[in-house]
């Protein structure tokens, strides 16, 4: 790859019977002790405190209320819900692949934030059977993508409470999503299914709050005819057979944001191997995906070592791809298990994506309004790498002709500054091309040293937690010792390209 490219990343982005027994187990298996008394409500058939009861720690609350209905994203209002902070989310999906139905029941770990009398999950489409709260029948209503659960009792803040929602139907029916240029979530192709959609798709396959800000640990138990293979976040715990089907027991033990969960399921090839650096790393392909595409992922341990030396240690316990048999003309960072199709494998998405590890998985967003975040930092990485694997030539090369390109069509890309795009400009090219300009800028200001100081504080600060600009200006303020509020302010909140003096690079010099 000696020649200077454009980032393709971008261009291409237009883009029941469950086995209840063995899922408990598990479920108990799994769980971390929990450090808050579980609420039951008190129940028809069984008194508080007696043994096999529910526990009663039950404190009236004084004053609840509904929990909002939106999480308080300035870009859109609905997502995530308020009240609450989901821990884990455990879900038990029956997947018949030739009707593309699911049965599933989703089993969530919840601490309430605040009193409640209500509180609400995204899920859109689906047939909603049953919700039960701490054990206990509960009412719900659906509107649209919101879900609305009436608690069996006023709750106070700070209880821990379970709740389990029986549900089946036909994944992504309903299109009526809220962002629905980018959140398509379940696709189902025939012979295989992906999950893939960001700012929002989660609430198309289970109930979710569905914003980065509230980062949860997932289990997933998923049943499949038995010629089938799942690819999940975390790590594959074991697989049952049962007759002609198998039940496949996944397992994410870091807290991840809703967008970054995924299944695939496929007759997918398996290549498990440890990278450089020790880390487990399986890739399951469709199988009809060419030797050239999976030679394409080669790298991908080499890439870990490299980056670990420039982000700090790889953040999660396995990394991996799902590439399906299709062109999907994009790729998702979701969480230890990047998905891919088979037509945009080069080794710039493939770094771009190992990189959102970091940056948007381990680091997340506070709002959507931070995505330079998540993409300048991807797309600037996979510029180190090709620094790092082909030598500074290149990477000087490719930035001047970003910088030129920016300079001559950045109008066409956007008309909102990267450090706030608006709700319809995330994934905007200017997010990602001026955004990675915009960090190697910072870099020649204030030298390799400072610069790779800054990147490694900012994750080690913000990483398993959610961040925004104005933090990282802090860290490379704090770092540096400068005000670089002008620097930030013209790279990130002005439409105007600034210069990269060091290099004698000026948008005066790229008239259109
Ligand atoms: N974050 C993806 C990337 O740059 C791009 C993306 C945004 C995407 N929204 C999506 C991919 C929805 C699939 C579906 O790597
Ligand atoms: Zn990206």
């Amino acid at each position: 790859m000696a020649t200077s490219r454009l980032l393709p990343v971008l261009a291409a982005l237009l883009l029941s019977t469950l086995a209840c027994n063995t899922v408990t187990d598990f479920i108990d298996e799994f769980r971390t002790p929990v450090v808050l008394p579980t609420i039951g409500f008190p129940s028809e058939t069984e008194e508080p405190g007696e043994p096999g009861g529910p526990t009663s720690t039950f404190v009236a609350p004084d004053n609840p209320n509904p929990g909002a209905e939106g999480i308080g994203d300035p870009y859109f209002d609905d997502l995530g819900n308020g009240g609450y902070d989901v821990q884990h989310y455990d879900l038990a999906l029956d997947v018949d692949m030739d009707a593309n139905v699911i049965n599933g029941i989703a089993t969530i770990d919840l601490v309430t934030t605040q009193e409640l009398t209500s509180l609400n999950m995204e899920l859109l489409g689906l047939t909603v059977d049953q919700v039960s709260v701490g054990g206990v029948r509960a009412e719900f209503n659906r509107d649209r993508g919101e879900m609305t659960i009436y608690l069996p009792e006023p709750v106070a803040g700070n209880q821990l409470l379970e709740l389990s929602i029986v549900y089946h139907g036909t994944p992504g029916e309903d299109e009526d999503g809220p962002v629905a240029e980018y959140s398509e979530g379940w696709y189902h192709y025939g012979h295989g299914v992906y999950v893939a959609g960001e700012p929002t798709g989660a609430s198309t396959w289970y109930p979710v709050n569905e914003h980065p800000l509230d980062k949860a640990t997932y289990s997933y138990a998923v049943t499949v005819d038995a010629d089938l293979e799942v690819a999940a976040n975390g790590y594959l715990q074991r697989i049952e057979e049962n007759g002609d089907k198998s039940t496949h027991y996944w397992i994410m033990e870091d807290p991840i944001a809703p967008y970054l969960t995924t299944i695939g399921i496929a007759q997918f090839e398996v290549q498990e191997y440890q990278g450089p650096t020790g880390l487990p790393i399986r890739n399951y392909f469709g199988a009809d995906v060419s030797q050239s595409v999976r030679d394409d992922f080669a790298l991908q341990g080499e890439m870990v070592a490299y980056f670990e030396t420039v982000f700090g240690p790889y953040p999660f316990q396995t990394y991996g791809v799902v590439v399906h048999d299709l062109d999907l003309g994009f790729a998702l960072e979701t969480a230890t298990m990047v998905v891919f199709g088979d037509g945009f494998t080069d080794e710039y998405v493939v770094s771009h994506e190992l990189a959102h590890m970091w940056f948007g998985d381990h680091v997340g967003l506070k709002s959507w309004q931070n995505i330079w975040l998540n993409e300048g930092f991807a797309t600037y990485a996979s510029e180190l790498w090709n620094e790092h694997a082909y030598g500074r030539d290149v990477l000087d090369e490719n930035i001047a002709a970003n910088y030129q390109y920016v300079a001559m069509f950045g109008d066409f890309m956007t008309e909102s500054p990267i450090g706030n795009p608006g709700p319809d400009g995330l994934f905007n090219e200017a997010v990602y091309v001026r955004g990675s300009l915009a960090l190697h800028a910072l870099r020649l200001e204030l030298g390799d040293r400072a610069f790779f100081e800054i990147i490694k504080t900012y994750v080690e600060r913000f990483g398993g937690g959610n961040a925004e600009i104005a933090d990282f200006i802090a860290v490379s303020e704090e770092v540096s010792g400068q005000d670089l509020g002008e620097f930030f302010d013209g790279w990130l909140f002005q439409t105007e390209l600034p210069p990269i003096p060091e290099m004698g690079l000026s948008s005066d010099d790229f008239e259109e």
